[in-house]
Parts: C-alpha cells; structure tokens; sequence
C-alpha cells in the first residue's frame, strides 16, 4: 500500500502544477481568473491573445498526465493508472488554488496516451477533429474524454474503462457552465475575442 500511496502523492503533486495560471502570471500576459471563462486551461490562455503560451500551456497540462503515470510505473511499478487519476484529481482540484482548477480536457489526454495510447489517438482525433470543425472548445473536449471510456472498451481493456469513465464525468462535470451558456447559445467559438 505504500506504493499506492507513493504513486497517489507523485500523481496529485505534479497535476496540481497549473502550468496556465504560472506561465501567464510569469510573462505579464495577465490574470487568467480575470479573462474570459476564468479557467486555467489552454483554451482561456488564448483568450489573452498569447498563442503560444496557449500552447505550452497545452502541452504542459498533457505532459504533466502522462509523466505521473510514467513515472508511478517506473518507480512504482502497478501504480500506473492510480497516479494518473491523481494527476488528473490535482489537475482540477489543486490544493494550492483552494481546489478550483481547471476542467481536465489536456491532462486527461495525457494520462490515457500514457495508459493506452490507441485509446490517446482516438481522443486527439475527436477532440481535433471536433475542434476543428465546431471551434467550441468545451464541446471537443467534452465529446473526446467521453470517447476514452468507449475507446477503451472497443479495444477490450475494461480495467481502463471505469477510470476513463470516472475522469470523463468529472469533465463533464467541470464544464457545467460551459454547458449552460451552450444551452443558451453564449457559448464563444476559438478565435473570437468576446466571451458570453
Ligand atoms: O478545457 C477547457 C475547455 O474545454 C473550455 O475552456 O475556458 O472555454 O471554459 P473554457
């Protein structure tokens, strides 16, 4: 039990790093809780007009998800999938942010590539592909971490499924503002300026 609890210490430490929140502050670029959606995440980093902090923030949300399972796996071995549900736990309940963190769409990408990456490329693809096409963040993201839990069942790994599942209701979960204002058509579009 005592890799377990290694591997959930490990997991939550580095996903609770809000990589957004710190690389915006740090570069002047502003104060995300006062832009946009309020979010930590990548997609309220390009509201500040900052590309490529938007996609270092991107990139960092991910990496953090799969280094913690990778890592958990190496010195932990068996720890992989418990350090990446703390990794994504610390991604959108930090302790340091009095638990309002983000909404889990790029560290969830990370921890299921990390975990099993057909089920990764199956994300990438729903979440591009849906972005592309809609340029609604909140529903790429939603509809790409609802597609692991159904991705890993296809491929036949049920162990995965139940913590897929559990991560992409906390996404959806997360979202439930963006859910309103989807409702009640405010919902912006990536690359427009205003936010309703
Ligand atoms: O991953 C977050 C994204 O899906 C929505 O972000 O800032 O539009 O609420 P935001």
């Amino acid at each position: 039990w005592q890799g377990s609890v290694g591997a959930l210490v490990l997991g939550y430490l580095l996903g609770s790093i809000p990589f957004g929140l710190l690389l915006t502050r740090f570069t002047g670029a502003g104060d995300l809780r006062q832009i946009g959606s309020g979010n930590i995440g990548a997609t309220n980093v390009l509201r500040t007009g900052r590309k490529g902090l938007a996609a270092a923030t991107l990139l960092l949300d991910m990496l953090k998800g799969a280094a913690a399972v990778l890592l958990a796996e190496w010195l932990l071995p068996g720890t992989a999938m418990l350090a990446g549900l703390a990794a994504f736990i610390g991604h959108c309940y930090p302790i340091w942010l009095r638990f309002r963190g983000g909404k889990g769409v790029a560290t969830m990408m990370g921890v299921v590539v990390a975990l099993h990456w057909p089920s990764g490329l199956v994300y990438a693809a729903v979440w591009l592909g849906l972005l592309a096409g809609l340029r609604i963040s909140s529903v790429a993201g939603m509809m790409a971490a609802i597609s692991a839990p159904v991705s890993a069942a296809a491929f036949g790994r049920i162990g995965l499924v139940l913590v897929f599942l559990a991560l992409a209701l906390i996404v959806v979960w997360k979202h439930r503002e963006n859910i309103d204002r989807l409702l009640n058509g405010t919902e912006p579009r990536v690359g427009k300026k205003k936010h309703g």
